[in-house]
């Protein structure tokens, strides 16, 4: 019997707040003062692509600018406990830069592009630096596009994260409002966890079953007290 504690963190756009990186929620809605429909949508990818390619490459330098904050570090210290799976909403990659090994983007990576054409997700490309060429082109000619999810678009790797969610004996909710669907959805998953934590200044306002531990904190602050009640 593997007796390794699988623990899951799950995260959302709060993780990061602390890396001056916004969040969804608390910018109205507006990413960067643009409407989700202007630049997050396969519609206006079809509509002005050089415009949506703009707008992530200036994402992209916002976050190479950021730094990982000690939430992330903290997420990175609870491998002390048992294995550690990073189930993430964010498109940035500040949890592989703190340390983290086994990150999951549910909505993609902006580090990287993929094909705009039929085969998009058989090949994610690194983009060298913040700025994604108007004329990149993948093997098929096609043009490249952000490795992001778009609101309307599959979530590839959702019935993974359910599996793992599935097997999870620790879950830790860190800084998601859960009103993006279908990934605020799995936490459903993780019926055989014996312990979960919800951690979000506005926890107590976040719809999660009772069996929830909800801490009204900042991502930083809660993994430490989680951190802490764990190695009583
Ligand atoms: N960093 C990123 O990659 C990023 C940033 C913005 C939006 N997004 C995308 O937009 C969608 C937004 O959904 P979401 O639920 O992740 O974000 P959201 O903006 O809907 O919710 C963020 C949550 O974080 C909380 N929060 C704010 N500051 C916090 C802090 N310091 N510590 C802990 N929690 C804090 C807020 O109270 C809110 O509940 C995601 O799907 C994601 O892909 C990603």
């Amino acid at each position: 019997m593997n007796s390794t504690l699988n623990i899951v963190v799950f995260s959302g756009a709060g993780m990061s707040a602390e890396s001056g990186i916004e969040t969804f929620r608390d910018s109205n809605g507006l990413w960067e003062n643009y409407a989700i429909e202007e630049v997050a949508t396969p519609q206006a990818w079809q509509r002005d692509p050089d415009l949506v390619t703009e707008f992530y490459n200036q994402r992209r330098k916002t976050i190479i600018e950021a730094t990982p904050n000690q939430a992330h570090e903290g997420v990175v210290q609870l491998e002390e406990f048992g294995d550690v799976l990073v189930i993430t909403q964010n498109i940035d990659d500040l949890h592989e830069r703190a340390g983290s090994k086994n990150v999951l983007h549910l909505h993609g990576n902006i580090r990287q592009s993929k094909s705009s054409g039929p085969n998009q997700e058989k090949a994610y490309y690194p983009i060298d630096g913040w700025k994604l060429d108007n004329n990149s082109r993948c093997p098929e000619g096609y043009r490249l596009r952000p490795h992001v999810v778009w609101f309307g678009e599959d979530v590839p790797c959702y019935e993974k994260a359910a599996l793992k969610l599935h097997d999870a004996d620790i879950l830790i909710v860190i800084g998601t409002s859960l009103q993006v669907y279908p990934a605020a959805g799995l936490i459903q998953y993780a019926s055989n966890a014996h312990t979960k934590y919800i951690i979000d200044p506005k926890a107590d306002e976040l719809h999660v079953p009772s069996d929830f531990i909800k801490l009204n904190s900042t991502a930083s602050q809660g993994i430490a007290n989680v951190i802490k009640s764990m190695r009583k």
